[in-house]
């Protein structure tokens, strides 16, 4: 316990990886008390389903984005979209009102030297080995290894139990897909996606969608990168 009030975070997005955000910061604040206080979710166009399982896990519904007192109300923001392009979007256009928040698991592990940019979330099981810098709202899910010195730029998201390897650079706005390895000292280019499953084995080019094993390019790239 400190004398400081507890940060007080809203999570913008309910749907299941807003929700997942949500779950992050209550579990901060069990395993520390009076850091953060979860005030509730935010979400512009929410739907039934979600909002009926916010309720069930008692966490509050705020309204919209709009709607929020953030001139009154002292806070700060996580953007709970898995997409790194709505996130960026998202989080740009609350930057006049508000700042973000970074969030860490108590059940992720942070060697020495470990960069967080502001916005970041590190999900349950994720390990980040020593000298990692990870840039602005990067999302790391559950169980997501990071290599030593490895570098993940601005808004990219790692899905669940992906391996970025030592030495990596990814770029800004980046899916790694589910269970994905980029092997060390591999780049990854700005925009682009690496498929669920895929291994990449050479540098992936800006905004190129790679998949199989090893990896290979795509084209045109495909929109979808994940459903929440
Ligand atoms: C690669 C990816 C971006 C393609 O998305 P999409 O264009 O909507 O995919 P579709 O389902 O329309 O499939 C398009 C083609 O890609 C193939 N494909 C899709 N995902 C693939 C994957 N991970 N590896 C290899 N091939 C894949 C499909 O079989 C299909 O092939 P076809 O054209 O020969 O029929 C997406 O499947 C993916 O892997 N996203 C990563 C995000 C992730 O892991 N999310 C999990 C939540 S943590």
């Amino acid at each position: 316990m400190t004398d400081e009030p507890p940060e007080n975070i809203v999570v913008i997005g309910s749907g299941g990886h807003g929700r997942e955000i949500a779950e992050v910061c209550l579990a901060v604040a069990r395993a520390e008390p009076g850091r953060v206080h979860l005030v509730g979710v935010i979400d512009d166009g929410p739907r039934a389903g979600d909002l009926a399982r916010l309720i069930s896990a008692g966490i509050a519904y705020l309204g919209t984005v709009a709607a929020w007192p953030w001139s009154s109300y002292a806070c700060s923001f996580v953007v709970g979209v898995s997409d790194p392009t709505a996130r960026r979007r998202i989080a740009n256009s609350l930057v006049a009102h508000s700042r973000p928040a970074t969030l860490v698991h108590p059940d992720a592990t942070l060697g020495s030297q470990v960069a967080l940019g502001p916005g970041c979330v590190v999900f349950a099981g994720a390990r980040l080995s020593t000298t990692v810098r990870l840039g602005a709202h990067v999302h790391l899910y559950h169980n997501v290894t990071v290599g030593s010195d490895a570098v993940v730029d601005d808004f990219t998201t790692v899905c669940s139990a992906a391996t970025v390897g030592s030495g990596t650079h990814t770029g800004a706005g980046v899916m790694v897909g589910a269970g994905a390895v980029v092997l060390d000292q591999r780049r990854v280019g700005d925009g682009s996606t690496v498929a669920a499953a895929a291994c990449v084995v050479g540098d992936v080019p800006p905004d190129t969608v790679v998949t199989g094993v090893p990896a290979t390019a795509r084209s045109p790239k495909h929109s979808l990168r994940a459903t929440s």
